[in-house]
């Protein structure tokens, strides 16, 4: 048995991982975990192994890297041991085995990513700032409990939404520490620990106050969503009881809003009109988003795509196409040789319709007074990036840039030249399509057409 000495992390297993894996070393062969006494680094040389019957040229497939990646930081010992076993079966018994996902091993991972996946989206949405002080300076600290070990992953994001401000987030494993240039990560701390109330809570009542939303108040959905076990670390928990007394009069004024659109200011700049829309509630769809999903990109790219509305994850981070559907369209961008950060990426409804479905939020069709509603944010955009051409993806974009429901499959790969909002405009089919495929033959040839009219885009830009 080969006692693995390495660093728990992701670049340490994969370099031990890779020379095993040469090495046809079996993963019964060796032991990843680090609790043994007799700790020794690997050398092939010595050892008696059995080698496979035949190799192959094997290359770990890149979205492998990826999820191997999430996989590692889960809170369950056995993880290096399978991410190695999949890796070892992979290359060496069955290179379809990714796709069978009944296959103990592939489950397995499968549910462990996930779980990893959303315990980083629950760190996102809880973790509450309090302000102090370190050397006159102010830092914003709070203290969270992860599930799993996602302090590196998950921090990330904080450094990107409150990058102008210095920040600490401590969990019990590890703490990471953000000094408006770079984050370092130090010793974790216990909660007892972390010092307590201050005037921070105060502040962060007044604005939970101003964002609470009474159509959103269902305890069970709440204890689902926002588990009891990080309300002792969330001080507006404290508010709910006088905010579900107040909630009938609000849900009242609320529906009053309803069939109205967007009032929208065409003197403001594009990042002003973003934090104009912030607040919106041109439609009811705002009382269950988590916040408004402005477009992303250059101020002077010429291609703009447009998307339908926000999906699960863009509602939780703020930015369009982020999930599934943003990672086909971000393959589908680079086989055509575009650069994503080159484009201007936005929705024809800016806030994410869905309805419960056990402990999901499922997609809604935006209906058609809630497009109506949020139009002018779409035109808005279109004015001040004056994109060349315009890509529409799926129905709904279509349908809010040409003015009627088109049929993708007839409409689909041309130029139109013929429309105000823009020179060119080309009608495609939308990422989800893709996913929602019957099959692989269709999914690849729709994945096909979509780059061919990003390409068609491209080509029309220049
Ligand atoms: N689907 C869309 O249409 N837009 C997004 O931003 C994400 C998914």
């Amino acid at each position: 048995m080969i006692q693995v000495d390495f660093e728990k992390n992701f670049m340490s297993w994969r370099e031990n991982a890779r020379k095993f894996l040469a090495d046809a070393i079996p993963p019964d062969q060796i032991n990843w975990s680090q609790d043994e006494l007799s700790l020794f680094t690997f050398d092939a040389s010595s050892q008696d192994v059995k080698k496979p019957v035949s190799n192959n040229d094997f290359k770990v497939p890149p979205e492998l890297i990826s999820q191997f990646k999430t996989l590692s930081y889960a809170r369950d010992e056995d993880r290096w041991n399978l991410m190695y076993k999949i890796l070892f079966r992979l290359c060496y018994e069955n290179t379809g085995l990714l796709s069978i996902s009944i296959d103990p091993d592939i489950n397995k991972a499968e549910k462990l990513q996930k779980s990893v996946r959303h315990d980083i989206h629950k760190m996102h949405a809880f973790v509450r700032f309090k302000k102090s002080f370190v050397d006159e300076n102010e830092v914003y600290v709070a203290w969270h409990k992860p599930e799993h070990l996602i302090v590196r992953p998950g921090t990330e994001f904080f450094a990107r939404r409150f990058g102008d401000k210095r920040w600490s987030i401590f969990t019990p494993d590890e703490s990471a520490h953000w000094d408006l240039k770079k984050i370092t990560y130090g010793a974790g701390m216990a909660q007892r620990d972390f010092q307590g109330v201050d005037d921070w809570d105060e502040i962060w009542k007044t604005y939970y106050k101003s964002i609470f939303n009474p159509a959103r108040i269902k305890i069970k959905m709440m204890k689902s969503e926002m588990s009891p076990k990080y309300w002792s670390s969330m001080p507006e928990t404290s508010l709910i009881r006088d905010l579900v007394r107040d909630a009938p009069k609000a849900l009242q004024k609320m529906a009053e809003n309803i069939n109205t659109s967007a009032v929208v200011d065409l003197k403001l700049s594009l990042s002003e009109l973003k934090s104009k829309s912030s607040s919106c509630q041109a439609c009811p769809l705002y009382a269950k988003a988590t916040q408004t999903v402005f477009g992303v990109g250059p101020e002077n790219a010429s291609i703009m795509i447009v998307g339908e509305q926000p999906g699960d994850q863009e509602d939780r981070t703020g930015n369009p196409f982020v999930g599934p559907a943003g990672e086909i369209l971000s393959q589908a961008l680079i086989q055509a040789g575009i650069k994503k950060e080159s484009v201007y990426i936005t929705n024809a409804v800016k806030h994410f319709k869905w309805v419960p479905h056990k402990n999901m939020r499922l997609h809604q069709k935006p209906s058609g007074p809630e497009m109506h509603a949020c139009k002018p944010w779409l035109e808005a955009e279109i004015k001040k990036i004056k994109p060349q051409v315009i890509i529409a993806l799926g129905t709904t974009a279509a349908t809010a840039i040409i003015g009627k429901l088109p049929k993708i499959k007839d409409e689909r790969g041309k130029i139109i030249s013929s429309l105000a909002c823009a020179p060119k405009v080309i009608i495609s089919w939308h990422p989800s399509a893709l996913l929602r495929a019957g099959n692989e033959t269709e999914s690849t040839e729709k994945m096909q057409q979509l780059v061919d009219d990003l390409k068609l885009a491209l080509s029309a830009e220049e």
